[in-house]
């Protein structure tokens, strides 16, 4: 049985005072949300500002939304994964379609940074998904494909088992447009049916999220699906109620 995971992605949102608030409602409207697992990934700067405000409590994890590969040394404005360690993170994202598209990582970049964030003890979230030009070109599983394989090529199967895959849509993101429960399930199903073709215990423990315009409204309907196991939320993870609405959904 997978246990549901709830991402927040607050990309780059946010200050020290809302980071507190932010956290605190999401610590008291918790509640119930004990099945699902909570995770939050603020902006580098944040994150420690959140990690006091957690003040020790481990049911709500801590993430990046980023990472160098490299260790330390120079290389200006990055952040490696002992520092994301060190502020007490335990996820990082790799490959959002944001960092895609805007910073021009390659699939190899992706796949390098999963490695890197699982060596260093973070567990990588990574996304993958279409464009809108690739899905209306009927391409949708050559990309999620290409983008899967070239994590499997450097880190091989095995080292999916302490991993978490989000399918985000790219044309799903931030614009108010979700995929169908059934477009979604149909991607996961294939994301999943790939990697059991190579080692079925793992394919069958991965955790698969559907990221891009998931909100309170839509959730259920989503997470209700065989193959999608939680979210990976932007907007709406920037306030308690949304984001704990989803978490309720998931749990
Ligand atoms: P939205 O939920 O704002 O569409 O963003 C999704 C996303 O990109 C999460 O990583």
């Amino acid at each position: 049985m997978r246990r549901p995971l709830v991402a927040g992605n607050w990309k780059m949102n946010g200050d020290s005072q809302s980071t507190v608030s932010l956290v605190n409602g999401i610590v008291d409207g918790r509640g119930d949300v004990t099945r699902a697992e909570v995770l939050i990934c603020p902006p580098y700067i944040l994150i420690p500002r959140a990690a006091d405000a957690l003040n020790g409590r481990d049911d709500i994890a801590l993430g990046a939304q980023d990472l160098d590969i490299n260790q330390n040394g120079a290389f200006t404005g990055q952040i490696s994964a002992s520092m994301l360690v060190d502020a007490g993170c335990t996820y990082v994202i790799v490959g959002h379609s944001e960092r895609r598209a805007i910073y021009g990582e390659s699939d190899q970049d992706v796949a390098e940074k999963f490695r890197v964030a699982q060596e260093g003890g973070l567990i990588p979230v990574l996304c993958v998904g279409e464009t809108l030009e690739e899905r209306e070109s009927g391409d949708t599983e050559n990309v999620v494909a290409r983008q899967v394989q070239a994590v499997i090529d450097v880190v091989g199967i095995e080292n999916f088992d302490n991993s978490v895959i989000a399918y985000e849509p790219v044309w799903a993101i931030g614009t108010g447009k979700t995929a169908t429960p059934e477009m979604a399930q149909e991607v996961h199903k294939f994301i999943r049916d790939m990697l059991s073709a190579l080692n079925k215990d793992i394919a069958d423990q991965l955790r698969i999220l559907y990221g891009g315009s998931m909100n309170a409204g839509n959730a259920e309907s989503l997470i209700g699906m065989t193959d999608i196991d939680g979210g990976l939320i932007g907007g709406a993870s920037l306030q308690p109620d949304s984001f704990l609405a989803i978490c309720t959904a998931a749990n």
